[in-house]
């Protein structure tokens, strides 16, 4: 790929972490682990406690999550990827923290996810409102499994990047 490009993750439980790595490798893209200010406990990712911390921030649309640290350079980028698991059919509110912590304005952002089976869904249009007018917004890819070099470059290569 001849753009500079950031892979941006966040990952509870380490597939994601994975998927962002193979991608970044496939396309030569760096890499950026957004980290919780707090993380997440075993206890927090519980979807069956609805009194969880995971429950009670998927029930607030408001709610966002702190995140440590900063991306370096982001200004630097062209075209940044943004990952994460599905939480409750959509992207946990961190991602939504992150994406509103940035000016993407002039860049090119790409969401992909991991999950136990759900797809997207309307997490892309949620997301999207986090970002100013002139991000450009490509469409995302669940990257379940684990994925070939050969794959995660087409698609890239598809999305004319
Ligand atoms: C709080 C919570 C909610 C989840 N909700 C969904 C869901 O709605 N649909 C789904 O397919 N998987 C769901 N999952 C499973 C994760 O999306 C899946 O395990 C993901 O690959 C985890 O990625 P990670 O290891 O990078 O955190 C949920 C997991 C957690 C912890």
């Amino acid at each position: 790929m001849k753009k500079k490009a950031l892979v941006a993750y966040f990952s509870a439980s380490g597939t994601t972490r994975r998927a962002a790595k193979a991608l970044a490798a496939a396309i030569g893209a760096d890499v950026h682990e957004i980290v919780p200010a707090q993380p997440y406990s075993a206890a927090d990712l519980d979807w069956n406690n609805r009194g969880s911390r995971s429950s009670a921030e998927m029930n607030d649309p408001a709610a966002r999550p702190e995140i440590a640290g900063k991306v370096r350079g982001m200004d630097g980028y062209e075209v940044v990827f943004v990952g994460f698991p599905i939480w409750w059919y959509v992207a946990p509110r961190i991602v939504e923290t992150f994406l509103e912590s940035y000016d993407f304005s002039g860049k090119t952002v790409v969401p992909f996810a991991t999950s136990g089976g759900s797809g997207m869904g309307g997490t892309e249009a949620v997301l999207k409102k986090c970002c100013s007018a002139q991000t450009a917004w490509l469409p995302g890819k669940m990257l379940n499994g684990r994925q070939s070099d050969k794959v995660l470059r087409t698609w890239v290569e598809g999305l004319g990047l």
